[in-house]
């Protein structure tokens, strides 16, 4: 099973004991859950959101991604979800758009649910969906972004080949105070000759 599969909203294998396939309504309630998970509230910005919140942004998505489906379209944003060989749902991964005036610059995500969390798991769906985007979406640049205190986040791109790309000192606000942002990156050339050097 390839990314072709994939992109027919098949199941394909991520690794040896997960599974991954592009996000559907279904998969919403899963995602809040996760997110409002009381361990998430130190290493994301956006947890806890009110439900409607999560709901209206992933809802619309999950649509969006079975609509590119039916066409035989690779979604404008690729929302996978992981789970195990039992169907337990074990997260998810993300390339969203920068910005539609900036086409082929996408942003890298990855969320686990914690009972999911230092099993490689997220190194290795950083690596797909790096691949997705360079190889199947045409991108030219990826940025990922996170806490800088979020060290899983941090080593997940670094053994990924992002390159540290910047801190922004303050960035984040929230009622337990400011966080300073760590920006990674990669582009194109980047990924070519990290492939070249693996191969
Ligand atoms: C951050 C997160 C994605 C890491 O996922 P994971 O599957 O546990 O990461 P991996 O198992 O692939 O680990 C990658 C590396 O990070 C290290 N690591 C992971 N979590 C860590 C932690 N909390 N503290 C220190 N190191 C950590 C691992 O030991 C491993 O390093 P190593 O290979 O040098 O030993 C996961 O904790 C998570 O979903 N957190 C909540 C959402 C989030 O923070 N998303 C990222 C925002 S961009």
């Amino acid at each position: 099973m390839t990314k072709a599969h994939l992109k027919q909203g098949q199941t394909i294998a991520l690794d040896g004991l997960h599974n991954i396939t592009l996000i559907t309504p279904q998969d919403v309630e899963h995602i809040i859950g996760m997110l409002n998970h009381p361990d998430f509230a130190d290493l994301v910005f956006h947890s806890p959101l009110p439900e409607e919140a999560m709901r209206g942004f992933f809802g619309p998505a999950a649509e969006d991604v079975q609509a590119s489906i039916k066409a035989g379209d690779w979604p404008v944003e690729p929302k996978v979800i992981i789970r195990d060989q039992d169907g337990q749902f074990m997260g998810m991964s993300a390339a969203n758009m920068i910005s539609p005036m900036n086409p082929g610059n996408y942003e890298i995500g990855f969320m686990l649910m914690p009972h999911a969390w230092r099993r490689c798991i997220a190194t290795r769906a950083c690596k797909f969906m790096t691949a997705l985007a360079f190889e199947e979406l045409g991108s030219h640049k990826l940025t990922a972004e996170s806490y800088a205190s979020n060290i899983g986040a941090v080593r997940v791109l670094e053994k990924n080949g992002y390159a540290h790309e910047g801190l922004q000192k303050g960035f984040f606000k929230d009622v337990t105070g400011v966080r300073d942002k760590v920006v990674y990156g990669m582009s194109v050339e980047g990924y070519t000759a990290l492939k070249a050097a693996d191969a």
